[in-house]
């Protein structure tokens, strides 16, 4: 294992996508931001200096930070943010993870423009659990905004309405040749060879939107989600929510000279507001023949995939029941079989009271909000939790009494749902180290139905179970499946349904679980858990850098 030095200058650049140009926060002055390849059980030094007049920090989505939680990054969880001027330099160590993760800030709304793939290959010498391909290729999914990403969320949060969407979705930053105004320089484009096995490592960085993705006249194989290797399985559209990734081979044609497919992706969308439902796409191009043999084969238009519709929820459920951990010898599912704790979050969006000076547009005069059991997690502390955790002054920051359950009960059959209401709290849940925890997450589906996918901070779980309607506390768990299931750090609670999750609390620290939808996110649709310090030296949270920022 070696330690791999990267540095990130944040500075601000002017980019043109769609016919717009945008001042934008970049990273060394790219979009999307820089590439990071590493090998598991390296070290990964990253020293991000903030040239930029915005606070940032900056979130390695998916790696576990064991015993590291001062470098995973979200702004006042376990961090202040790197002010203009400052330097903070995230010092990790890749331990048991293989396969594609990305990097984003995790501050407003900057993961619009700040976010890049990291590359994590197997150690030296050990091969891929499937074919070894040609070429690896990361391919981001991301969306663009015309107007700057935290105006909208600020002016949505004063007005207690819906913010604007974004207008195009790009791929590696690109919007692709279906919109208006977008050229042929605005186009990703594979080129491919034929009869190739490509690994392409899909990044989902939109902020607000799943996406059915799809690659006209092909199949591909799936090998791998959120960093674990799952049950190869073949499909030829695929679902890839906001912080997941897949990583899928896609085995070229023998004979294709000159033959160009759409890549093309739209949004998966229950929500009964407004979403942008454009369609974005890069081109699949085959290479000319290097011989003269069909010199007549000219390059037609490329040919488009058929993507499901915007609300086809069956196919977004049967799709994620798919995904299975490979559970091999080599790579075993790590399933905690037994429970200490059970929690039933009912998670959604609901509704909170306008302040006495304000006019709201939300839904009948109040404000948009979103909880975990009724609770909103809309304004962030003034201080860092982890912080005020590890030196013990809680007081004023965060309590510690989250509750197990919701806490009005909820019923998805019943009558017209009444808890919608939330309350603004900063709260948390204490687990002893090594707790085996298991969380149902019943989407409330209140607002019209939505789908939210979760993401859990300094952790892997296991999607035990999963289903539509209430979830159901007697029967339901009989079903779970502790054998094989897909092991991921964010999975999509599907509209009106609910999951079932587990995990072994053997990280030390104040890890956040939140909906990777930033426009939830910012209503408060987020929770924290503090893991407590095991015993042994090696199981406890070690002291804050000297560097980190304070706030
Ligand atoms: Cu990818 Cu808390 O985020």
């Amino acid at each position: 294992a070696t330690t791999r030095h990267y540095k990130f200058d944040i500075k601000l650049k002017n980019v043109t996508r769609v016919c717009n140009t945008k001042t934008i926060l970049t990273a060394n002055g790219k979009f999307p931001g820089p590439r990071i390849v590493a090998r598991e059980g390296d070290r990964l030094v990253i020293k991000v200096v903030n040239h930029s007049p915005k606070n940032v920090t900056i979130h390695w989505h998916g790696i576990r930070q064991l015993q590291s939680g001062w470098y995973d990054g979200p702004s006042y969880i376990t961090q202040c943010p790197i002010q203009t001027g400052q330097t903070y330099a995230y010092n990790f160590t890749i331990v048991g993870q293989r396969g594609t993760l990305f990097w984003h800030a995790h501050i407003t709304w900057l993961r619009a423009s700040l976010y890049g793939p990291i590359v994590i290959l197997p150690k030296l010498g050990v091969p891929f659990p499937f074919p070894k391909p040609y070429k690896q290729v990361p391919i981001l999914f991301g969306e663009w905004f015309n107007a700057d990403p935290d105006a909208i969320i600020n002016q949505s949060l004063q007005t207690g309405a819906g913010p604007n969407v974004s207008v195009a979705y790009t791929i590696n930053g690109l919007p692709g040749p279906l919109y208006n105004c977008s050229a042929n320089k605005d186009t990703y484009k594979l080129k491919v060879k034929p009869g190739k096995t490509y690994l392409l490592r899909l990044i989902n960085a939109a902020l607000n939107d799943e996406l059915f993705i799809s690659i006209a006249n092909h199949t591909v194989t799936v090998v791998e989600a959120d960093a674990s290797y799952i049950k190869p399985f073949e499909t030829d559209t695929f679902l890839i929510t906001p912080g997941q990734t897949m990583n899928v081979l896609l085995k070229t044609k023998p004979f294709f000279p000159n033959a160009t497919f759409f890549i093309a992706a739209r949004p998966y969308a229950t929500g009964s507001g407004t979403f942008d439902n454009s369609t974005v796409a890069a081109i699949l191009e085959y290479d000319s023949p290097t011989n003269t043999a069909f010199p007549s084969i000219k390059r037609l238009p490329p040919l488009k995939p058929t993507l499901p519709s915007l609300n086809d929820t069956p196919f977004a459920f049967d799709f994620s029941r798919r995904l299975r951990s490979l559970a091999s010898v080599k790579y075993p599912a790590n399933v905690p079989q037994k429970v200490d704790k059970h929690f039933f979050f009912t998670i959604g969006l609901g509704t909170s009271p306008c302040a006495k000076n304000q006019t709201c547009q939300g839904p009948n005069g109040t404000k948009f909000s979103a909880s975990v059991n009724n609770i909103s997690f809309s304004v962030l502390p003034t201080s860092a939790m982890l912080q005020s955790y590890f030196f013990g002054k809680s007081n004023g920051v965060y309590t510690t009494d989250f509750p197990v359950k919701p806490i009005i009960p909820f019923d998805y059959t019943g009558t017209p749902p009444n808890n919608t209401m939330v309350i603004n709290e900063t709260k948390a849940v204490v687990l002893p180290f090594n707790t085996s925890v298991e969380v149902v997450l019943q989407d409330t589906s209140i607002l019209g139905n939505e789908s939210h996918p979760l993401h859990l901070h300094g952790y892997n779980f296991f999607v035990v179970g999963s289903g539509f309607g209430n979830f159901d506390h007697n029967n339901d768990p009989a079903n779970f499946n502790i054998v094989d299931p897909v092991e991921r750090n964010t999975v999509g609670v599907p509209s009106g349904g609910w999951v079932a999750i587990r995990f072994l609390a053997d990280n030390p620290g104040v890890w956040l679980m939140h909906c990777h939808f930033d426009v939830h996110l910012s209503w408060g649709l987020r929770m924290a858990w503090i893991v407590l310090d095991g015993e042994l030296p090696n199981q406890k949270l070690p002291p804050p850098p000297a560097d980190l920022p304070k706030c």
